[in-house]
């Protein structure tokens, strides 16, 4: 169903290509993607709101891959971006700059001034002090910057602590009840226009109530502001929608849809999303070989040649990732392993006392699900170089980002002078 199944020979596949074949290729570890898998979660998201005019800006924290954010702009998304880095990532990815919303607590003023001479289409301004910054650096440009102000309505997300956004505790967004104020001072502000409202409660919901009671919350506000004299052009609900790692049941895209549009029906505002694991979650698995496997009287080691550092999900959330064995050896039983990988931290750990098709040492898995939040967190940790990125079309893959090499591991560093005898 993501494009990543077995053949009648019992190898595993990414659309039409066998893994074994980019492992020979290109070694391990390496993240593969399945383009099929990246457009048909694009087009069913964006399909389910079509009920009201919407704009889908893609997170690219998600999967910041440049060959992915392409394929979304060529699709119509834009880009939901939290960085100076991101946005150099989209816009040199050709997403246009009016697709471009800017997320995050905190935006310097390089960054601002960045987004404000590319031309964004709304800063996401989640405080007082950054609003402020904003309306100086707008004013220094000789612009008006286009601001949302980002509101928390304090709803449970119901998720991972570490994932929930939206609650009043969380440093994210202004309390919904500062939301009349701050627009006003928005309003008075001569570097700034307020032209939205935002609200993002958290990642990985399995649920619709509480996307749902925040979107009430913000609607009500946005009414209130329009009441006041100050209509918006548009409404961002965030991202957030979960996807099934193992055995959860997010509702479809289409139910968040016709929920959401339901709300907004007969509005004028355009409707902003920012989704993110639902589009690239399980469109990408992250391919790895047993390195060892370890015996010892207690437990079964499966050492790995993939590590936190490669995809560090499980070691951060204690996430679920399926892990797969990439040829199929039924006739061998299974056997209950820990699934680790060579660094040095006992937090290293993929899976513990997980049963797995029995796999000896050479072999090669997939970890599934790991194409949100995979390589996009992914650092060289124990000076391990950063996998290879490979995209998958039909018949056809390329590499989309070369392994990092030993030379890129240290560009950038250097000797002070004293070390060196200048
Ligand atoms: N918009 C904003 C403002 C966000 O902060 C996020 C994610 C999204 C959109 C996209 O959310 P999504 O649709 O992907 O749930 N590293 C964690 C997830 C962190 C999410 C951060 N914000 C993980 O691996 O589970």
């Amino acid at each position: 169903m993501f494009h990543f199944d077995y053949d009648a020979t019992g190898q595993l596949l990414a659309e039409e290509v066998p893994l074994q074949k980019i492992a020979a290729e290109l070694g391990t570890p390496t993240y593969v993607y399945a383009e099929a898998t990246l457009t048909r979660h694009f087009r069913v998201y964006d399909q389910a709101f079509s009920a009201h005019s919407h704009l889908v800006c893609y997170a690219v924290k998600a999967n910041t891959s440049g060959a992915l954010l392409s394929l979304f702009a060529s699709m119509g998304g834009g880009a939901d971006i939290v960085s100076g880095g991101e946005l150099f990532r989209a816009l040199r990815a050709g997403v246009p700059t009016d697709r471009i919303v800017f997320s995050g607590v905190g935006k310097t003023a390089e960054e601002m001034q960045e987004a404000l001479d590319a031309g964004i289409l709304s800063f996401n301004v989640e405080s007082e002090p950054e609003l402020l910054l904003l309306d100086q650096v707008a004013r220094a440009r000789g612009v008006q910057a286009p601001v949302a102000l980002r509101v928390n309505p304090n709803v449970d997300a119901k998720t991972h602590p570490y994932i929930a956004t939206g609650l009043k505790e969380s440093k994210f967004g202004v309390p919904i009840t500062e939301g009349r104020r701050l627009a006003e001072l928005v309003v008075r502000s001569p570097g700034l226009r307020l032209t939205g409202l935002d609200c993002h409660i958290g990642s990985q919901l399995t649920k619709l109530g509480p996307t749902l009671e925040a979107l009430d919350s913000v609607l009500a506000l946005a009414d209130e502001l329009r009441g006041a004299g100050h209509p918006l052009e548009h409404v961002d609900i965030g991202g957030g929608l979960g996807i099934t790692y193992s055995g959860e049941t997010p509702p479809h895209p289409d139910e968040l849809g016709q929920a959401v549009t339901a709300k907004m029906k007969g509005r004028p505002e355009l409707l902003i999303l920012e989704p993110g694991r639902v589009i690239v979650g399980n469109a990408g698995i992250l391919l790895s070989r047993v390195l060892y496997v370890k015996e010892t009287k207690d437990r079964t080691f499966l050492v790995l040649d993939a590590a936190m550092n490669d995809l560090i999900r499980p070691s951060l959330y204690q996430a679920h990732h399926e892990i797969w064995p990439v040829e199929r050896h039924p006739e061998r039983g299974n056997f209950t392993v820990d699934v680790v990988g060579p660094i040095c931290e006992s937090g290293d750990t993929f899976a513990k006392a997980r049963t797995l098709p029995r796999l000896l040492a050479g072999e090669l898995v997939a970890i599934l699900s790991a194409g949100a939040y995979g390589f996009s967190m992914a650092s060289t940790y124990n000076s391990r170089r950063r996998a290879a990125e490979v995209l998958v079309s039909g018949d056809r893959f390329c590499a989309i980002r070369a392994r990092e090499t030993y030379e890129s591991l240290v560009a950038g560093e250097t000797l002070p002078p004293w070390q060196r005898g200048a």
